[in-house]
């Protein structure tokens, strides 16, 4: 496509009436690439395409698209391509602060009775964390303040899931996941399973707020826009047991200053849980003399059965 110096951006203003000639020539494209797809066999992909085909058009079509904008979209997708890796992936990073991430999530973990609510994968997860004792530690000398996590893993009946397996991980004090400092480095995240009656427990870190990676184009896209980077603290959750739906989710301190503006938009007020803070030296659940501040939480999970 070559630029138009004359186009409409540099004039400023965007010519929005469409004459009745013209409507019918952009129709006439929409039908003709629809029709590309009518021998496609797959009809799941000749559904995806013919859709986002529409939906694309219309987009075009509505906002009037210049050619300059057009060029200028086209070199922003190229450079999330180049700047994208097996550690960085900017693509992720623009579907989490579109909000197209979090609405996938809604509509795959649909509300199910009483279960506990899903949100955002996020980009930070690693197979292969280390295994803690239910009351142990995944910190691993991550910087930050203890916090005491416990709860119970049960069915939407109540029953309590003796052996789920509950994956935990998140930043470090300075914004920071082990594998941001050190692709070999596993601190801060671990995976432990619950006990017979389903409870479990293990000391973590107080969540704090950090910007996603935002030097590269996702960040130059909510910088031109007056957007933050900053994703509200929070404390990542991956629950799983034979016979449940595993779970994904976050827990978020309350009071939180970043809170409802997540730039992911990952938060459900479900997921908004009390850290209660401690006093230094005070007495802790297990004994552990810890020196300065802590704090505690609780988060009580309950998983959707299996195939629900
Ligand atoms: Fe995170």
């Amino acid at each position: 496509m070559s630029t138009n110096p004359g186009s409409d951006v540099e004039n400023g203003h965007v010519q929005r009436e469409v004459s009745p000639e013209q409507r019918a020539v952009e129709e006439r494209l929409v039908a003709n690439v629809v029709a590309s797809f009518d021998a496609c066999e797959d009809l799941r992909l000749k559904e995806l395409m013919v859709s986002l085909v529409k939906h694309l058009h219309g987009f075009i079509r509505e906002v009037r698209l210049t050619e300059r904008e057009w060029e200028t979209a086209i070199a922003f997708l190229t450079r999330a391509g180049h700047i994208t890796d097996d550690v960085r992936q900017e693509f992720i990073l623009l579907s989490d602060t579109l909000g197209a991430s979090m609405q996938t999530i809604n509509i795959n973990n649909q509300a199910y009775a009483n279960a506990t609510e899903a949100t955002v994968f996020g980009p930070f997860f690693v197979a292969d964390s280390p295994e803690i004792e239910v009351g142990g530690d995944i910190v691993f000398g991550a910087p930050g303040e203890p916090c005491w996590v416990e709860g119970t893993v049960t069915d939407t009946d109540g029953k309590p899931l003796a052996g789920a397996r509950i994956e935990v991980w998140e930043a470090d004090e300075d914004g920071l996941y082990d594998v941001q400092r050190d692709a070999a480095k596993r601190a801060a995240r671990a995976h432990l399973f619950t006990r017979e009656d389903g409870s479990y427990d293990f000391w973590g870190l107080t969540p704090t707020p950090y910007p996603i990676p935002n030097d590269g184009p996702v960040g130059q896209m909510l910088e031109a826009v007056g957007r933050s980077p900053l994703r509200a603290s929070h404390l990542h959750f991956m629950v799983s047991h034979e016979n449940a739906r595993t779970l994904v989710t976050h827990i978020f301190p309350d009071g939180d200053p970043i809170g409802w503006k997540d730039t992911v938009f990952g938060v459900k007020e479900s997921l908004i849980k009390t850290f209660e803070r401690q006093p230094a030296q005070s007495p802790t659940p297990d004994g552990r003399a810890v020196e300065g501040t802590w704090s505690r939480v609780r988060f009580d999970i309950v998983l959707a059965p299996a195939g629900a």
